[in-house]
């Protein structure tokens, strides 16, 4: 390859490496977001077509690379393309977990076709790249396919507890790091032993660390494989000598990483028990039946009690995603605002089934940013509200959390129930995502106004004075 294409490759990798960094940057904010994913986009494509030049411009190359390259490529992209626009908002995380399988497996791929091709002349350096890469990627791809099982009701999301796990995790650590050690070190067919052997291993270490998590915890789960998606990724980038990817693994290991750390923090859950797998697994309490009375209140009293209130606190959750409730909501949220209510909107980090799914479908509803509160900034705010909406959230507002012994003890979660009055929108008494039955819903102050949340909010809407009643 001439130099100056090798320039050219090479200043490529740095355009889309630097696009990849202003694209994380740009999506940290929602102002910014779109921008960022453009970033991203042009990046990859620069990138991608980098490597294309560069493929064709090896001394070994054959036209038919160009054609194994592109004809995977078309059909992948044409897959990809329809999953996403066909995907609803509430299915992203299960195909963010089936994307990551993806990840986890193309590492295993490239890792076996990087020993296949180059194995015997490998130095034990690249030996040891080629195997971590198949490790992570072994343990991204089975774990991925677990949650993507939790997370769509396919698995139960109850925690599998073998007897001995962290005995058998440890185990089966030892044992590829074992493999590993004898893979790098030996040479000819023999390797292939301890290359499967520890590819096994892994496979069976990420099914056992992800099935050992119980439900409510599988948000972080999810950050978690995102991270370890990019440093399959970026062994990959070692084992095929592409810098680019190697970058780019990094990045999403990194921001992974940090993403997991930041909602370790939000559900005060101990990093390292996430890394090491099984936490969460405290018995679900499921409810059996009522666990005393509960008031009904119908969409009619509820408006003429919002049109009357001083102060509002908005707290959604999963449900109103499931509804598409987040129109209606915003409406309300307006209306309220113009006749001089103080209305705001407590955002959990975990509402909903990804992170910041509460604060994206709000933005899509044009809710203005500054009503919409994160937890810490309004959980002192409860007892001020007139009326408190809970809009199709569970665990988040279940004070039982705040006790031992349940799958969500020790998760802060918002104090709705500080509020002068509490009403929640849900179609039934069943517990939440975690399986824990919800105290709130019997508390004196509670109300509960069963139906699906748009089509109750909707029915607030009609009901809610017309004319404004300026305070
Ligand atoms: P959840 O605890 O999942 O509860 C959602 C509630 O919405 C349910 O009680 C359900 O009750 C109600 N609901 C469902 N469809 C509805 C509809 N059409 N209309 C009205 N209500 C409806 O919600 P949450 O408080 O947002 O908590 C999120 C949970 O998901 C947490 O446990 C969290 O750990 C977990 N999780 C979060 C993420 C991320 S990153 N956010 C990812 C995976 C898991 P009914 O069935 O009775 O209507």
């Amino acid at each position: 390859m001439s130099e100056t294409l090798t320039n050219f490759v090479n200043a490529s990798y740095v355009v889309s490496g630097l696009l990849f960094i202003l694209a994380l940057a740009g999506l940290s904010k929602f102002e910014t977001s779109k921008r960022g994913n453009a970033f991203g986009i042009v990046g990859m494509v620069i990138a991608v077509v980098a490597t294309i030049v560069w493929l064709t411009k090896l001394p070994d190359y054959r036209p038919s690379a160009l054609v194994l390259l592109l004809v995977p490529m078309i059909i992948g992209g044409a897959i990809g393309v329809w999953k996403a626009v066909k995907v609803e908002m509430t299915g992203m995380p299960e195909l963010i977990a089936q994307l990551h399988s993806f990840v986890g497996l193309a590492a295993v791929l490239i890792g076996f076709a990087a020993f296949m091709e180059d194995g015997s002349a490998a130095t034990a350096f690249q030996l040891s790249e080629i195997w971590i890469g198949i490790f992570i990627g072994a343990l991204t791809f089975t774990g991925s396919l677990v949650a993507w099982g939790k997370l769509s009701g396919k698995i139960a999301s109850k925690p599998l507890t073998l007897p001995g796990r962290n005995w058998i995790n440890l185990g089966l650590v030892v044992g590829i790091i074992a493999c590993g050690i004898w893979f790098s070190n030996v040479s000819g067919a023999i390797a292939w032993l301890p290359l499967v052997l520890l590819t096994l291993m892994s496979l069976f270490l990420g099914f056992h660390l992800v099935a050992a998590i119980g439900g409510a915890d599988m948000p972080v789960v999810i950050s978690m494989l995102n991270s370890y998606s990019g440093w399959a990724a970026a062994f990959s980038g070692f084992s095929l000598g592409i810098p680019v990817l190697i970058v780019t693994g990094a990045l999403v290991g990194f921001s992974g990483a940090i993403l997991s750390y930041i909602m370790c923090k939000a559900m005060n859950r101990s990093f390292i028990s996430v890394i090491l797998g099984g936490f969460g697994d405290a018995p679900a309490v499921r409810g059996d039946g009522p666990a005393g009375e509960i008031t009904e209140i119908k969409a009619d009293e509820l408006a003429s009690q919002l049109a009357d209130a001083s102060k509002v606190i908005i707290a959604p959750g999963y449900g109103m995603a499931v509804a598409q409730a987040q129109y209606p909501v915003a409406e309300l949220a307006k209306r309220l605002r113009d006749q001089g209510v103080d209305v705001t909107f407590a955002i959990h980090p975990v509402a909903g089934r990804l992170p910041g799914h509460m604060n994206v479908l709000l933005a899509e509803a044009h809710v203005p940013y500054d009503i919409v509160l994160e937890m810490d900034e309004i959980n002192d705010d409860f007892a001020d509200a007139d009326v408190v909406l809970v809009i199709g959230a569970n665990d988040t507002v279940n004070p039982a959390a705040m006790e031992p012994g349940t799958p969500i003890s020790g998760m802060p979660v918002l104090h709705v129930w500080e509020g002068k009055e509490v009403v929640v929108f849900k179609r039934s008494m069943k517990p939440g995502y975690a399986g824990v039955e919800n105290p709130l819903f019997f508390m004196d102050r509670t109300r509960m106004l069963f139906g699906d949340a748009k089509a109750s909010v909707d029915a607030i809407n009609a009901a809610l004075p017309a004319p404004a009643l300026t305070k």
